[in-house]
């Protein structure tokens, strides 16, 4: 759809450049170049455009640019969207309700498509990786946050336009899986996750805390884990076998919590299969003179002259190390789907660690380097305090889902609302992951941040579930229609008057520009955000205006029209954020 912002700005540019031009100068207008805000007091207008970037190019104050162009837009052919006035150096532009009304209503009912998917990113290529799971244990409340990011915020690109990849690396190789192993090995034969009655990725993890039991009692555990490792680098048959159960296990049980919260992948790459290809580039890197080798036999590469350190790429006992795979990894991925942009979506903590892998493959002749991305973000923890793995003090996800869900659930009982519901079990469930993704997004990526389950489950406040009820709210009464005032009326954009019919539908106006914003930005915090905005407009029009009992049939047609306009974009918004829909709740 024809954005209306967009108009204005086409608009503003060719006037300004009918203006350079009778002045003598040469130079055109970009729409781009055009600003357009918000003016701080509604009485100023709708629509607030600076006129201070353009006093250069036109040799004049921007107080007389604005007149200048006031006048010419007011008597050019925009005069159906609305009226223009300069007040100091801005351009304010007062919006013609009716026509505004229309179009949005048009653009957002009859072809939410093309109104949900602005195009800025048309056809560019992006992989998005995130969660990548070590194999050693469940997944737990920081990758909840992680995949969640990387799922919403290739939610977000692809609806601008992107052809999106998600992808996962599962770190299915390491001491860490040799940990898990030996403790099995020493004290869990025969063990199974069925025979134990436990989800599989978990009955891993538990082997994992075990292990860590042991090493305090028994120093050499380590040793022997380690020499868990070398046996299986060498291809000890009864140790891959062992090794491939586990990760089995693990894997299994990760793809169920992958389910359960709505993620999923294009592909999956497995370290165990690109840490070779790590090792040989690294060598190949070596016999070209990028990387040197130590005395003791270890290969490094010296990044201080890019402000960087010298960092071990191989052992000395020539075993791979986190880095190694990942130059593997991204050569493959490079050659299995030619992006032109990869956004890792990883913790804070390994900033160092992207800082030197692109500056490595850089040296290594891959031009596509320049175009990975660290989408770094920030802890998050319970109230209660910090997570520790090896203690096993760690929030595990099914879990966290499962208290949420038990919450909504005893919320769903005590409200007397199981039979309306139909099935509670599964509304619940939603709800819970609705809870979840809304508090771990509502906030930007960079930030730590606490988790606060009760608090993400209030039905009144800025959450998921409030976001749901709006939902639940607007379907039940577009269920109620038929056989009410609004069935025989038709929809008449004029008759919208009321501030709060206008304020909702500018907020409806600004969805494509706010995706837009979220994909640049790579910040689903901001489609968050104008969720909440738009909840609460929506609010005090229900509040404001009687819907199914306007005073006249045409009246409430077209405010139903407007709340039907506002149940598409929601659910729009609502899936790009991983918030599950409810018809009922
Ligand atoms: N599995 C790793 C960890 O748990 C994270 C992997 C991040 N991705 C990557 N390409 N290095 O720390």
């Amino acid at each position: 759809m024809q954005d209306i912002k967009e108009i204005w700005k086409q608009a503003v540019a060719a006037a300004l450049t009918e203006l350079a031009q009778q002045n003598g100068i040469v130079d055109i207008i970009r729409a781009e170049q055009v600003v357009v805000e918000i003016p701080p007091k509604p009485e100023l207008g709708d629509l607030g455009i600076p006129m201070f970037p353009f006093a250069k190019v036109l040799r004049k104050g921007p107080p007389q640019i604005a007149q200048a162009v006031a006048e010419r837009l007011s008597s050019s052919g925009n005069a159906q969207w609305g009226t223009v006035a300069a007040e100091g150096p801005y351009v304010n532009i007062r919006l013609e309700k009716a026509a505004v009304t229309k179009q949005i209503l048009q653009a957002v009912l009859e072809h939410p498509e093309d109104f949900e998917r602005p195009q800025s990113l048309k056809n560019r290529k992006i992989m998005v990786e995130f969660s990548s799971p070590n194999t050693n244990k469940p997944l737990h409340l920081g990758h909840l946050r992680n995949d969640v990011l990387g799922e919403s915020i290739s939610r977000i690109l692809a609806a601008c336009g992107a052809e999106v990849r998600k992808v996962c690396i599962i770190n299915d190789r390491g001491i860490h899986i040799c940990k898990s192993m030996l403790a099995y090995k020493e004290f869990g034969q025969g063990k199974t996750p069925e025979s134990e009655g436990v989800k599989s990725d978990r009955f891993v993890g538990d082997w994992y805390v075990r292990f860590h039991k042991m090493s305090q009692e028994d120093p050499s555990a380590e040793e022997r884990a380690q020499e868990l490792l070398r046996k299986w680098e060498q291809g000890d048959a009864e140790t891959v076998s062992l090794w491939k159960q586990m990760n089995s296990w693990a894997v299994e049980g990760i793809k169920k919590t992958y389910e359960r919260t709505g993620v999923s992948f294009d592909q999956y790459y497995f370290e165990s299969q690109t840490y070779l290809k790590g090792k040989e580039e690294v060598l190949k890197g070596l016999e070209q003179g990028f990387f040197y080798r130590e005395e003791d036999g270890s290969v490094w590469v010296d990044l201080t002259a890019d402000g960087l350190d010298k960092k071990v790429l191989l052992r000395k006992d020539g075993t791979s190390l986190y880095i190694t795979q990942d130059i593997g990894t991204a050569i493959f991925r490079h050659h299995d789907w030619p992006f032109e942009r990869l956004v890792y979506v990883v913790g804070s903590e390994q900033q160092y660690h992207f800082k030197v892998l692109f500056k490595v493959l850089e040296k290594l002749g891959y031009d596509w380097a320049k175009n990975l991305y660290h989408l770094s973000y920030g802890m998050v923890n319970l109230p209660e305090g910090k997570m520790k793995s090896r203690e096993g003090t760690v929030v595990d996800a099914d879990d966290l889902i499962d208290s949420l869900k038990a919450m909504a659930l005893q919320e769903i009982k005590e409200k007397n609302r199981e039979e309306a519901v139909g099935d509670g079990e599964s509304v619940a469930e939603k709800i819970a992951v609705g809870a979840l993704h809304y508090y771990l997004l509502q906030v930007s990526p960079t930030k730590d941040m606490l988790f606060n389950p009760r608090e993400s489950l209030s039905f009144n406040g800025n959450t998921g579930p409030y976001l749901q009820y709006m939902g639940a709210r607007i379907s039940s009464m577009l269920r109620k229609k038929a056989g009410s005032l609004a069935e025989s009326g038709s929809v008449k954009p004029e008759l919208l008057s009321d501030e709060a019919e206008w304020a909702l539908v500018k907020t409806l106006s600004q969805y494509p520009e706010t995706v837009s914003l979220a994909a640049s930005q790579m910040d689903p915090s901001i489609i968050a955000a104008y969720l909440y905005e738009l909840s609460k407009a929506f609010s005090r029009f229900y509040h404001d205006c009687p819907i199914l009992n306007a005073e006249s049939a045409d009246l409430a047609a077209t405010r139903l029209a407007l709340s039907k306009a506002v149940l598409e974009v929601l659910k729009s918004a609502m899936n790009l954020v991983c918030i599950p829909f409810l018809d009922v709740m």
